[in-house]
C-alpha cells in the first residue's frame, strides 16, 4: 500500500475494499467526530446491530482509556476505532485484552516495520513513549457477552496536553489509517482463531513482546502503590507474577503498573 498522508478523513470505501479481498464480513461505519467510538459502539448494541462491526472516528471530543482516564484523539493524526465481535460465551475471550495488545504490535509491525512492544496489560510503547491504548468493555448479553475493542493509535500527533506531554508519543510515519486499521481487525480475528487450537501460541508471542517481564514495577490500586517488586513471569491467563521482595510472590491479573526508573 502506498503511503497516503493521514490528515485526510478515513475512507470507508478503502476499508471496505481491502477487508473485501479476503472475504473478510464486517460493517464499517465512519464518522468525522464522535463522543468515543467506545460510546458509539454500547449505542449500537443497544440497537442490535449486525456483528461484527468497526467504527471509526477521525476524531473523538471525549475518548476514553482505563481507569476512567480520557484519552487524546485529535483531528485526522491518530487512528481512534471500537470493533464489536459477536456474542460469544465468556470463555471465547477470556484472552481478548492479550490478544488485542498482540494484534495490534503485530500490525504495526507489518504497517510501519516498527517493533512497538507491550507494557503490561496493554498499553503499548515506542521508543520509551506510550503510542497506543487499548480498552476492552464487555456488554452481558443473554448467553455470553458481546466484547467492544476500542483502540487508539497515535500516528502523527506532534504536540498533546502537558499532563500526558512527557508520557506520549506517535509512530512518527505517513501511513495508510485504513491499511492499519483492517491490518488489526484481521489480525484479532486470526488470533482469535488460533486461541480455540492453540492457546499457548498467543501467550508465546505476548512474551516476546512485552518488555514488563523482569522489570522492577510499582503495582497500584485506586492510584495508591500497594505493592512493588520484580515482574518474573506471565501466566497462561495472561496475568502476571510479582516477586515482592521477601521472596514472597504475588499475582496480578489487572490494574495499573508503573516501570520502576524508567517513569512509565
Ligand atoms: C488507555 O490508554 O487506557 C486506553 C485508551 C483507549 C482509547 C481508544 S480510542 C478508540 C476507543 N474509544 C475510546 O473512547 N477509547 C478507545
Amino acid at each position: 500500500m502506498g503511503l497516503i498522508n493521514a490528515k485526510r478523513n478515513i475512507s470507508s470505501d478503502i476499508i471496505n475494499s481491502l477487508f473485501k479481498k479476503d472475504n473478510t464480513e464486517i460493517e464499517v461505519i465512519v464518522f468525522d467526530e464522535i463522543d468515543s467510538t467506545n460510546n458509539e459502539a454500547k449505542r449500537k448494541i443497544s440497537e442490535n446491530c449486525s456483528l461484527p462491526l468497526l467504527i471509526l472516528s477521525n476524531s473523538q471530543y471525549a475518548g476514553r482509556g482505563r481507569m476512567d482516564r480520557s484519552f487524546y484523539s485529535p483531528k485526522d493524526t491518530g487512528l481512534y476505532l471500537s470493533i464489536i465481535l459477536p456474542q460469544k460465551p465468556y470463555e471465547n475471550y477470556n484472552l481478548l485484552t492479550i490478544i488485542s495488545a498482540v494484534s495490534v504490535t503485530d500490525a504495526i509491525m507489518e504497517e510501519t516495520g516498527i517493533n512497538a512492544s507491550i507494557k503490561w496489560v496493554n498499553d503499548i510503547y515506542y521508543d520509551s513513549k506510550k503510542i497506543s491504548g487499548i480498552l476492552t468493555e464487555a456488554i452481558p448479553s443473554n448467553d455470553g457477552i458481546i466484547p467492544i475493542i476500542g483502540i487508539g493509535i497515535n500516528i502523527n500527533t506532534n504536540s498533546f496536553p502537558q499532563e500526558i506531554k512527557d508520557i506520549a508519543g506517535a509512530l512518527g510515519k505517513n501511513i495508510s489509517r485504513e491499511s492499519l486499521a483492517v491490518k488489526i481487525c484481521k489480525n484479532i480475528f486470526l488470533n482469535l482463531s488460533l486461541n480455540e487450537k492453540e492457546p499457548k501460541k498467543i501467550i508465546e508471542h505476548y512474551k516476546e513482546r512485552c518488555f514488563t517481564l523482569g522489570m522492577e514495577i510499582d503495582c497500584y490500586e485506586n492510584g495508591e502503590i500497594i505493592f512493588s517488586g520484580k515482574a518474573i513471569s506471565i501466566n497462561n491467563d495472561g496475568s502476571l507474577n510479582v516477586q515482592i521482595h521477601n521472596d514472597e510472590i504475588k499475582t496480578i491479573n489487572s490494574g495499573e503498573i508503573s516501570i520502576r526508573n524508567i517513569n512509565i
